[in-house]
């Protein structure tokens, strides 16, 4: 049987909640399960409304952070997209609630043109590199944007360590691939796992963040635990979760989106309002918590910082 793929704007619209839609029937989930188990949960969970006592203490501040109002930590960890998990926004955060654990200890691979190759479990990997807070705006193809305090380091630091050699001219990121803690890996919504790519000198741009949390605590499973990448001038499907593999290559990776929808996902998918989705514009987007829609900037408002690396490139064919 022939099983047509749905691409991200092709998806049913009960897969693709709008948020309104997605807040009241959180609410009617809500209390549908407090009322059910209210006597074995905790209080905190209870609530709702807990954003946790950061457990990462004096993480340095960084001078890229914007300082815009946070989104609601409520907000971060439930209306989440990560299609291993399913392709509706509240299923990663009820069906995740035991990820990564059961990959415990998570093994990322450092491989492919570099000197310094590598198989590390997720402590040795971070342990060499300073974490910072770093608040980001995250802009999503599909017209919503968040505004997440998140903790990692820069990716530069780790591709330093691994020395790429002259032929690395892009890196290729993997998720991982496992349908027994992944159940949305049994649909064929992508061809899986999910693979993501940045061009070297866009992996090496100081904004590119390796995310390990957010809110001071560790990453969750709906948001891409343990270690997930963090790309805030692209479209948030660049940002790639729960990495297992980190490849320097010469030739530019397909991404699971390119495969699945070449003339709508492009390799580089900056945000870019003047560049509109084949059947949507991207002119404006909804920030999550916000009523009124607001303008979406050019590179999501980090041009200062990353619009020299496409000087001369023309954005509508490299889009
Ligand atoms: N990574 C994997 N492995 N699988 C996914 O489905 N979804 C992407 C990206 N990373 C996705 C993924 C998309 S479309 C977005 S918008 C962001 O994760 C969402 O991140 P968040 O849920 O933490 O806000």
């Amino acid at each position: 049987m022939l099983i047509k793929k749905p691409r991200l704007g092709e998806l049913p619209a009960s897969e693709i909640t709008e948020y309104g839609v997605y807040l009241n029937r959180r609410q009617f989930l809500n209390s549908a399960a407090i009322a059910a188990t209210a006597s074995m949960l905790p209080l905190s969970f209870a609530r709702g409304d807990s954003t946790p006592e950061p457990t990462y203490k004096e993480l340095v501040k960084s001078a890229y952070s914007t300082e815009e109002s946070l989104t609601t930590f409520e907000s971060v960890t439930t209306y989440n997209n990560f299609y291993e998990f399913g392709t509706d926004k509240a299923s990663p955060a009820l069906m995740a609630t035991e990820f990564p654990d059961k990959a415990k200890p998570w093994r990322v691979t450092i491989d492919g043109e570099c000197d310094k190759p590598g198989e590390y479990d997720y402590d040795d990997l971070i342990k060499p590199f300073s974490l910072e807070e770093r608040i980001y705006r995250l802009r999503c193809v599909e017209g919503w944007s968040m505004v997440i305090p998140w903790v990692g380091f820069p990716l530069a630091d780790l591709i330093k360590k691994a020395q790429p050699n002259s032929r690395a001219k892009f890196v290729e990121f993997t998720t991982l691939n496992d349908p027994e803690q992944m159940p949305g890996l049994n649909r064929n919504v992508l061809d899986w796992p999910y693979v993501e790519g940045l061009r070297i000198d866009e992996a090496m741009n100081p904004l590119t963040l390796i995310s390990v949390g957010l809110y001071g605590n560790e990453l969750l499973g709906q948001n891409g635990a343990p270690i997930r990448l963090v790309v805030p001038w692209k479209y948030g499907f660049k940002s790639i979760k729960s990495i297992v593999r980190i490849r320097f290559v010469e030739n530019m990776p397909r991404s699971a989106w390119m495969k699945a929808g070449p003339n709508e996902y492009g390799f580089y998918s900056n945000v870019n309002p003047d560049v509109d989705h084949p059947r949507w514009s991207q002119g404006r987007e909804r920030r999550i918590g916000e009523f009124l829609k607001r303008k979406t900037e050019m590179f999501n408002g980090y041009g200062e910082q990353v619009a020299q690396m496409y000087t001369g490139m023309d954005l509508r064919k490299y889009f």
